[in-house]
């Protein structure tokens, strides 16, 4: 049988996120309770990361541990892929080895590449295109302080990239409105865009994609891999900061949220993420929760063994 993957959030579907999003709430309550939860004992997940990772590192390698597994920690620096193995190769090999293989890379091709010669599921840990993983902890925790997103406006603020794409597959899932608010030249994934619809408008003015807003979100201005434009990207970005004015603009009880890492007083200001709006730690803290729900979903539910 073909592994599920999880590359971006449409590989899977509204029942599946509903049923992974359940058990995450599950998974949260036993972990805080402390109550033992190892239904991946003996399991193996492989993390390859070209890019750097906080959290989605710590969760995954905390993730498996608290689910009875392990984890396997790969860079380019500390393993062939750095020195040219071909994805294909390295995907045969690790995939006889592993259980489920989670990456962070740049291209999101590399991702395709590997799944395609993958014997078991692979997850997109970040790739310039999509961060389904974060999708997950964001949806979690607007369930948690508002309930579910269907039929609420969700403002995008800042860069058209790999986490506002996935935003945009998350409306179509979700049932929810996104204004996205990007300065010309910074617009997300055009074929993702065109096939949205009307679910998903670019409102060049970040007050207008704001109203009735009941979530607002940001993130870095340069992504990783943009370093060299950080300087351009300050001054194209200038007036997309979301500060106390902009969030006052929003619904009145809108939550916001970052992916972290946050750069106050660039697209944030310390007002909003430190303020009583922000609900960026528990988002933070989902990652956890979320993906060991993923895991489980993968290497046993998603696969016949549910
Ligand atoms: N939000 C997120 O993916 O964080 P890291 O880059 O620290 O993994
Ligand atoms: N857009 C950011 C997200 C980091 C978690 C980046 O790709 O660097």
């Amino acid at each position: 049988m073909r592994p599920r993957h999880f590359l971006t959030l449409n590989d899977l579907s509204r029942d599946e996120l509903d049923f992974v999003l359940r058990r995450a709430r599950e998974l949260k309550a036993l972990q805080h309770a402390g109550t033992p939860h190892e239904s991946l004992r003996g399991k193996v997940l492989g993390m390859v990361f070209e890019k750097s990772s906080t959290r989605t590192r710590v969760s995954f390698e905390a993730g498996m541990a608290q689910l009875g597994g392990n984890a396997v920690f790969l860079s380019p620096r500390d393993s062939q892929l750095g020195r040219g193995e071909p994805v294909e190769d390295t995907a045969r090999v690790l995939s006889r080895m592993l259980d489920a293989v989670m990456i962070r890379t740049f291209a999101h091709e590399i991702l395709e590449r590997f799944a395609a010669h993958s014997r078991v599921p692979v997850i997109n840990g970040l790739s310039d295109d999509h961060h389904p993983c974060q999708l997950l902890a964001d949806i979690q925790a607007f369930q948690e302080h508002r309930g579910d997103l269907d039929g609420h406006i969700v403002a995008w603020v800042g860069d058209g990239n790999n986490m506002c794409n996935s935003y945009i597959e998350a409306a179509g899932i979700f049932d929810f409105q996104l204004n996205i608010a990007c300065p010309e030249g910074f617009e997300p994934d055009a074929d993702l865009l065109a096939q949205a619809g009307n679910r998903v408008r670019v409102i060049r003015d970040p007050a207008k994609a704001v109203r009735d807003a009941s979530l607002v979100v940001t993130d870095v201005w340069a992504s990783m891999g943009q370093e060299t434009e950080q300087a351009h990207r300050e001054r194209a970005f200038a007036g997309y900061q979301v500060d106390e004015a902009l969030m006052a603009q929003a619904a009145g009880d809108a939550v916001f949220m970052h992916c972290l890492p946050a750069h106050r007083g660039e697209e944030v200001s310390a007002g909003v993420i430190d303020g009583p709006q922000s609900v960026v730690w528990d988002e933070a803290e989902n990652r956890l929760h979320a993906q060991k729900a993923l895991l489980e979903f993968l290497l046993l539910d998603g696969n016949g063994r549910g």
